[in-house]
């Protein structure tokens, strides 16, 4: 075996991880999944303070911020708050904290010298991270729910949101330059047709000063899974971990990045263009879930978090600049004499090689410049460097605790727990597993990385072998996947639980317990939908939603097969939807519950919108009685679909 990978390699894997998100504000139990008890203790976000004093946390689960001494390694306190807390951003003097309220549709805005919420500002549903501009008095959100950034004045009293930035998918990280001219998203999931072999995810590039899209900047194909992104000091490079998943090829192996890969893409922000990809992966290790990536003070180190297999890794960003310039430093073991023709000697050669980097499950081992350590816990989702730049904490959202790692050595100094945390129940155990790469033969990924935001989709579809060669299929959603038999759009499985140990087995590839199974479908039946977003505040139809239910349920004839409340009649029709390799043109109806977060559409992803399900892909006309709709009973049917 070569420990290259050049060439074509395939393909790959796996996306990262997991962020979760969904959920609700507090009071909404009937949409609260049970999976994610409040007892629990669910670290995800987490900040330090410029004094080097104190680290603050978002604890999802708990529904809190919480307050821990940095030097004491010690909580220090708690502050209840709305909704599930996601993403944290802190003043330049530390005297200000904003907390994105998940579900809540809010900003808690926290004095952290009283410790109390002082004031909250309205923003999307689901915000989702936030980053401060202090000079420009300005805080940007990331809203999931509408695939937008908030742009909120700071000096305005009270503040609020001046303007509505539309971005690609599910911003689900935000950076800002230091001299607060760009503002950098990153969209969770790429948006496109699964028939379009270079679909990828984006990053999205605001000006701050137009508060216009200054570029949309595409990751390679089959980027997704997209959940962090960091800033050089210099303001010139943002560096962004997505999963890489090898969508174009059918999955015969899991093997060297077959499936999915993990990597790093490092964007020229004032270019709005990518300059290299590199891949996180060892040859037989896979990195799965990559989640938060964050830049040393002296822009030379990144670390980054994966989720999926507890570790994090340590990237010396500034050797990889210089060898993607060709003049990396002798020293340098990958170019020292009489090292062998490798990706960086090629590179120095022909700069055009950079782009296989992106296939390359060694490079950064033979530059020397990763190294991957625990992350002290489980699940490590947040990162923050200490202000000395000595520390890294971590929060591994399934212990419980923040960790706190020696940044240099990645070496433990010791872990702060959040509170007293409850044995996991079947369906957190199930969680566990579901979001745990370990499991997976070399590690190259979890259930998330293609299931994401809690068994949903990955915007992507995969040629599994169980129904056939050459026919993929769009990821499917699995909430009430156990109402909705049989499984898979070819109905290749009878039963939801057979289904699970299936995917256990096959897509992981290593044998699983009795009671992993059982948890695994605790879980996974645990899963609700959350209430559309494209609902009115107090949840019902918009005016065109109820129309077009109206048409669903008359004229369209759409009942027929999608009766509520999973909307499908569990039976496999020909529709007029066809694919070279199945001319029986059967599939499955599938539910069209949170059809709003679920595109592309159809088994194999040819429907970008739900509207292009009814139009220009019913072109036979065997799909519902839509060719006597007028355009606008079009759009309010497809309203409707949003809403469900
Ligand atoms: C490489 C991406 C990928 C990974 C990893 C993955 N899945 Fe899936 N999953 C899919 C796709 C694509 C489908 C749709 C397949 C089809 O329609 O034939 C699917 C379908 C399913 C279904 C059927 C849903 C239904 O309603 O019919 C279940 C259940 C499921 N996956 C569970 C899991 C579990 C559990 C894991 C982890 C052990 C897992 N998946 C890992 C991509 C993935
Ligand atoms: C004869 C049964 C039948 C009728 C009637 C029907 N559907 Fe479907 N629907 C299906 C099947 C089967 C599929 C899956 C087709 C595929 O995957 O290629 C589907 C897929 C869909 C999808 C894509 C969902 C996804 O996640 O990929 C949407 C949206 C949808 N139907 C909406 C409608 C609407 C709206 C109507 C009424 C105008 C309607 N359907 C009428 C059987 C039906």
């Amino acid at each position: 075996m070569t420990r290259s990978t050049q060439g074509k390699v395939p393909a790959v894997v796996l996306l990262g991880a997991v962020l979760m998100f969904p959920h609700l504000a507090r009071g909404e139990e009937s949409s609260r999944s049970p999976a994610v008890g409040r007892e629990y203790r669910s670290p995800i976000c987490v900040v330090a303070s410029p004094d080097g004093e104190t680290v603050y946390v978002s604890d999802r689960t708990g529904g809190s911020l919480v307050i821990l001494d940095a030097a004491e390694m010690t909580k220090r306190g708690e502050i209840a708050l709305h909704g599930q807390p996601r993403g944290l951003a802190l003043s330049a003097d530390g005297s200000t904290l904003y907390v994105a309220e998940h579900g809540a549709g809010s900003v808690a805005v926290i004095d952290t010298k009283s410790r109390e919420v002082v004031s909250r500002i309205g923003v999307g549903k689901w915000p989702t991270s936030l980053v401060t501009a202090d000079n420009t008095k300005r805080l940007y959100v990331g809203n999931q729910d509408s695939n937008s950034i908030s742009v909120i004045d700071l000096g305005q009293r009270p503040a609020a949101a001046i303007k509505q930035i539309p971005v690609v998918r599910e911003p689900s990280c935000l950076a800002a330059t230091p001299d607060e001219q760009f503002i950098v998203a990153a969209n969770l999931l790429p948006l496109g047709r699964g028939t379009d072999p270079t679909l990828s995810a984006a990053l999205s590039i605001i000006d701050a000063r137009s508060l216009e899209t200054a570029a949309t900047v595409k990751l390679p194909p089959g980027a997704t899974m997209v959940a962090g992104v960091c800033i050089s000091p210099d303001g010139k490079w943002a560096y962004v971990v997505h999963g890489l998943g090898r969508f174009n090829m059918p999955i015969t192996q899991l093997e060297h990045g077959w499936v999915n890969t993990n990597a790093l893409s490092i964007v020229d922000i004032a270019n709005g263009s990518r300059l290299a990809t590199l891949l996180l992966d060892d040859l037989t290790q896979g990195a799965a879930d990559p989640n938060s990536i964050v830049c040393s003070h002296d822009g030379n180190r990144l670390w980054i978090s994966h989720a999926g297999v507890h570790e994090i890794s340590l990237i010396e960003i500034g050797l990889i600049h210089e060898l993607l310039h060709g003049n990396a430093p002798l020293q340098s073991p990958a170019l020292k004499a009489g090292s062998g023709a490798n990706i960086w000697t090629q590179i120095q050669q022909d700069r055009g090689k950079i782009a296989d980097l992106e296939n390359d499950l060694t490079a950064l081992f033979i530059a020397g410049a990763i190294r991957r350590t625990s992350s002290g816990g489980t699940g490590p989702r947040g990162l923050a460097l200490s202000a000395n730049g000595q520390h890294l904490f971590v929060a591994n959202y399934y212990s419980g605790a923040v960790a706190v790692l020696r940044a240099d050595t990645g070496k433990l100094q010791g872990t702060i727990s959040l509170g007293p945390q409850p044995e996991p129940n079947a369906a957190r155990r199930g969680e566990i597993i579901f979001h745990d790469a370990t499991h997976a033969f070399q590690r190259w990924h979890s259930c998330a990385s293609c299931h994401a935001n809690e068994g949903r989709v990955d915007g992507l579809r995969w040629d599994f072998l169980g129904d056939g060669i050459g026919n993929p299929k769009d990821t499917l959603s699995l909430v009430h996947f156990d109402k909705t038999e049989p499984m898979n759009r070819r109905a290749t499985m009878a039963s939801a639980r057979d289904c699970a140990k299936g995917g256990l087995e096959s897509t992981n590839m290593l044998a699983s317990t009795e009671q992993d199974v059982n948890d695994l479908f605790a879980y996974l039946t645990s899963l609700r939908p959350l209430p559309s977003p494209h609902l009115t505040p107090d949840g019902k139809l918009t005016k065109a939603a109820e129309r077009g239910k109206a048409l669903f349920e008359g004229r369209a004839n759409c009942l027929r097969c999608h009766p509520a409340p999973y909307f499908t009649d569990k039976k496999m029709h020909n529709v007029g939807v066809l694919s070279e390799n199945e001319p029986d043109g059967r599939y499955d109806t599938p539910s069209l519950l949170e059809a709003y977060r679920t595109a592309p559409y159809l088994h194999d992803g040819r429907a970008l919108t739900l509207k292009d399900v009814l139009t220009v892909e019913n072109q036979r006309k065997q799909h519902g009685k839509t060719d006597a709709l007028t355009d606008r009973e079009i759009d309010d049917l497809a309203a409707y679909l949003l809403s469900l």
